[in-house]
């Protein structure tokens, strides 16, 4: 017997995959039928920290009261945030009613300021953990390396005074220097980083003369960035890693263990092919480890890790070359 069992960010979890931050995790609905499937833990959809602001000066330009009385500016700004959030909230606590596995709330995040304050009803409302998804994209000429990552720095700070719950942050691979930013992250305190969140990209419309976005799901040959960066970074963190995009099938959830992953988290695959896919990611792990002589998952995790693996260049290689590519 294969024991398909896992840790990540101090949860125990029955197997590593996870499903990812999307639509799909939106309800109470799905999130019984993503346990059903057999899935070891759900990452709730974004709370976006934009909308949560937005919807407070909406409110407050709309009541003559706030001008009127300044005081009532604090009660409404507390008033549209409770609002919104509770939504949340509600979703929290209906999914740990309705399900056992590990509930991990996300919030998306680009500052360290009002929002942090409901990170503590999200960890009142029992969420197990909370996943911080974080993009400052670096386009503005004006901002150096230091004020862009600052801002990830200044949001792990801010989030772990306020709660107890293992916090994991979800970024993206826009950094000028990703290792020494990784392995820095890793020494915050957050338990768990997941590398890397994928962002709809931009495409324009040649015919009409507009932009529209594109490839809104990953497809399985995304997988080979997180795949390469896990294996180069799992040894050097001081935290668990979650591997996401392009996980699309048992064998790449197996790479990505192979690399140092201690979980992957899933979302285009089962947009494609529905929740059945779970069971079915999870049965190719189990006889792939029963081929291979597996009893557990951590005899394997890290094996292929870029201290691990016996051809470590291959990792790092971003040229081709025929050598590595077979390829003239
Ligand atoms: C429709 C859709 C909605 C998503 N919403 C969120 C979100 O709210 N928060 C988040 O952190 N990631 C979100 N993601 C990103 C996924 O969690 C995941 O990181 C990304 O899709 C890469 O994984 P995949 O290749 O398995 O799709 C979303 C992805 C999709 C396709």
């Amino acid at each position: 017997m294969v024991n398909l069992g896992t840790t990540y960010m101090g949860l125990k979890l029955k197997n590593p995959l996870i499903v990812g931050s999307s639509g799909l995790t939106n309800s109470v609905e799905n999130i019984i039928e993503i346990e059903k499937n057999g899935a070891a833990a759900v990452v709730l959809k974004s709370l976006f920290e934009e909308q949560i602001i937005y919807a407070a000066h909406k409110t407050m330009m709309q009541d003559e009261v706030a001008n009127a009385y300044p005081e009532a500016d604090d009660y409404i700004r507390h008033y549209t945030r409770e609002n919104d959030v509770s939504k949340y909230l509600t979703l929290i606590k209906q999914a740990k009613e309705s399900v056992n596995i590990p509930v991990i709330a996300s919030i998306n995040c680009i500052s360290g300021t009002e929002w942090i304050s409901f990170a503590k009803y999200i960890e009142e409302a029992g969420a197990d953990a909370l996943e911080l998804n974080v993009f400052v994209l670096p386009s503005d000429p004006e901002k150096s390396i230091e004020q862009n990552e600052a801002v990830y720095f200044d949001v792990v700070k801010e989030v772990l005074k306020v709660v107890n719950i293992p916090v994991a942050l979800k970024i993206s691979y826009y950094f000028s220097s990703l290792a020494q930013t990784v392995t820095k992250l890793s020494w915050t305190g957050i338990k768990g980083l997941v590398l890397f969140n994928r962002f709809f990209s931009p495409d324009i419309d040649i015919e009409n003369f507009e932009i529209k976005t594109s490839n809104v799901f990953s497809t399985p040959s995304d997988l080979a960035l997180s795949l390469r960066w896990i294996a180069m970074m799992s040894t050097h963190v001081k935290c668990d890693l979650a591997a996401s995009t392009g996980v699309h099938s048992g064998k790449a959830m197996i790479k990505e263990l192979l690399a140092g992953a201690q979980a992957v988290q899933v979302a285009s695959v089962l947009y494609k092919k529905g929740f059945r896919e779970i069971g079915s990611m999870i049965e190719e792990l189990t006889g792939w480890m029963e081929r291979k002589n597996f009893t557990s998952v951590d005899q394997f995790t890290g094996k292929m890790s870029i201290e691990e693996a016996k051809n470590p260049a291959a990792f790092e290689r971003v040229q081709f070359m025929k050598h590595f590519s077979g390829i003239e």
